[in-house]
């Protein structure tokens, strides 16, 4: 038969080939566009035809071979293992719902017990940027220029440019700066926010976590007040017999300043691992804002006074839920995210 009508019947086969299974579409595969198939026999005669006659024929076999796949990849459709893959091919509706519901992060529910306990004495809540400049992170806040917090070690800064660098905050006093600069007085604000440290990753450091600060500024704010607030704080968030104490302590923000500790909620004050052994933990720093820094944000320091203090959402979380390993607030895994 010549070359042409053998084409055109091959060609006319392909068009109306019903293939009925895989095995029988993997046989046609074979015999026509297999090693030994009709393909290439076509093709080596295809060598012999006539330089006139090449184009025609040539196209003639090129559309052979594409009904050809067609006919193949129509069976592969409707007999292959993807046969039917539409999106809703697995969709049944009748299934019991087998994903639970969703919840707030651990820290986010720490964050709004906090913002609940001070909202009933009248805190609001004041919000700041996360990228700060120098005079805002501190400056205002009384750090003199050779602070080691002003130093590439413990601050991530995203310019440094002599009296103008630029950070990400490394806590949220400076939200402090801007409320106080902003809003009328008397204030009495929460400062939340995450913020960012310049450490080697661990179970007891990471390079951000979350703060909030507290900022209470009015005429006649006292230490007796400060130290009012954050017994009314701790018994709220730990429970009405948790003791507290003051140490004195140091911030350039604050005069005088000072930590606060709660007893050990685990060993009742005897001392345990959790607290060393002192029967004591750390939850916060405080102390009366500095005069300097009232009057760096045009507040007359003769007039006004306040209290501030700051915590670590991470901390008060590690002293409830006794989570040691900071990380594990960060890394998403819902097997302990589940937990809480
Ligand atoms: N800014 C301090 C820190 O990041 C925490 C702090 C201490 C905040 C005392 C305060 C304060 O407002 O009065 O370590």
């Amino acid at each position: 038969m010549p070359l042409k009508e053998r084409i055109d019947s091959l060609l006319e086969e392909a068009r109306k080939i019903k293939l009925s299974s895989l095995e029988e579409s993997e046989k046609y595969r074979i015999r026509i566009l297999g090693k030994k198939g009709e393909m290439n026999k076509l093709f080596e005669d295809f060598k012999q035809v006539e330089p006139e006659l090449r184009k025609s024929i040539g196209q003639a076999l090129n559309e052979l071979k594409t009904a050809v796949q067609e006919a193949i990849q129509k069976a592969k459709d409707d007999f292959g293992k993807d046969k039917g893959a539409s999106p809703a091919a697995d969709l049944d509706l009748s299934r019991p719902a087998d994903s639970e519901i969703g919840h707030r992060h651990p820290l986010s529910q720490i964050r709004e017990e906090i913002y609940r306990i001070f909202g009933k004495i009248g805190f609001d809540i004041s919000d700041g940027p996360e990228i700060e400049d120098d005079w805002h992170l501190f400056t205002a806040l009384n750090f003199p220029p050779e602070h080691p917090a002003r130093d590439m070690q413990d601050t991530f800064f995203v310019e440094k440019n002599g009296n103008n660098d630029v950070a990400l905050r490394t806590h949220t006093s400076s939200v402090q700066i801007r409320t106080m600069m902003s809003k009328p007085l008397p204030i009495r604000t929460l400062c939340p926010g995450r913020v960012y440290r310049n450490e080697a990753v661990s179970a007891r450091a990471h390079c951000f976590f979350h703060q909030v600060e507290g900022l209470y500024v009015d005429k006649g704010v006292s230490y007796a007040d400060l130290r009012e607030v954050l017994m009314y704080f701790a018994k709220e968030m730990f429970g009405s017999n948790t003791k507290i104490r003051l140490r004195p302590s140091y911030f350039p923000f604050t005069e005088p300043s000072a930590e606060m500790d709660i007893a050990c909620s685990i060993c009742g004050g005897k001392g345990c691992a959790l607290c060393k052994g002192t029967g004591w933990v750390e939850i916060l720093g405080c102390g009366m804002v500095d005069p300097n820094v009232l009057e760096n944000c045009g507040i007359d320091s003769k007039v006004y006074s306040g209290f501030a203090f700051g915590m670590g959402v991470e901390r008060i979380a590690n002293l409830l839920y006794r989570v040691n390993d900071l990380r594990l607030f960060s890394e998403n895994d819902v097997r302990f995210l589940s937990q809480f």
